[in-house]
């Protein structure tokens, strides 16, 4: 099978919503091998334990370096012959250690319409801008704060004066149904990486 490791520091949604998609059999025959969190008091880690997906969970502070607990990971990554990382909300920047390794075989999801609004708290940097329009992208990860080639995006609307909560709402939900529909083109190989270019073979790339 086609297998990949969640890295994820938070609630865990988008975990969530991989999760049950591999169950439902539309994650393209992708199954989550694990999850690695560097938070152990995050909700994820119990939507892990309910789901009984391996989970390896750290503190980085028991760690000489970043890249000390990186090579742990990727011992990790390897035992588990992991093919894909799929970032949903690590909420910190990888080293060369992992990024290069895996180099074309990571990925992040963020909530925004990059190149705008990188970074931490995206949702709240673009309703603070007043964007009318805003939305979510799914990239490759390079060794930049969002800066790699970008696979998939979803447009959304601002709504004027919608609060920040129902925002939010609306891009998460947004997020549950793109990320798991991109790792199953993952999965089934039809993804192309060419420079900083992005092909998706199939008519899942037309939208
Ligand atoms: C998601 O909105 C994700 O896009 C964001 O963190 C949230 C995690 O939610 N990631 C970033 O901001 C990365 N820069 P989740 O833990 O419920 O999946």
């Amino acid at each position: 099978a086609y297998r990949i490791a969640v890295f994820a520091s938070g609630e865990g949604s988008n975990f969530q919503a991989l999760a049950e998609a591999a169950t439902a059999g539309t994650l393209g025959g992708a199954e989550i091998a694990l999850l690695v969190c560097d938070k152990p008091a995050a909700p994820v880690v119990h939507r892990a334990e309910r789901l009984g997906i391996p989970a390896f969970i750290f503190k980085p502070k028991d760690y000489e370096s970043r890249e000390a607990y990186e090579r742990e990971i990727v011992r990790r990554l390897e035992e588990l012959q992991v093919d894909l990382i799929v970032l949903a909300g690590y909420m910190r920047l990888l080293t060369p250690v992992i990024v290069q390794q895996y180099a074309g075989r990571l990925i992040n999801i963020h909530p925004s319409l990059l190149p705008a609004f990188p970074g931490k708290d995206a949702i709240g940097q673009a309703l603070a801008y007043g964007v009318k329009l805003s939305g979510v992208t799914v990239h490759f990860v390079d060794e930049g704060m969002d800066t790699g080639p970008i696979i998939a995006q979803r447009a959304l609307e601002v709504i004027s004066g919608a609060n920040a909560e129902s925002f939010a709402n609306a891009v998460h939900e947004v997020e549950r149904e793109l990320y798991p529909e991109v790792v199953s083109w993952f999965a089934r190989g039809l993804v192309t990486l060419d420079g900083r270019h992005v092909t998706v073979a199939g008519a899942h790339g037309q939208k």
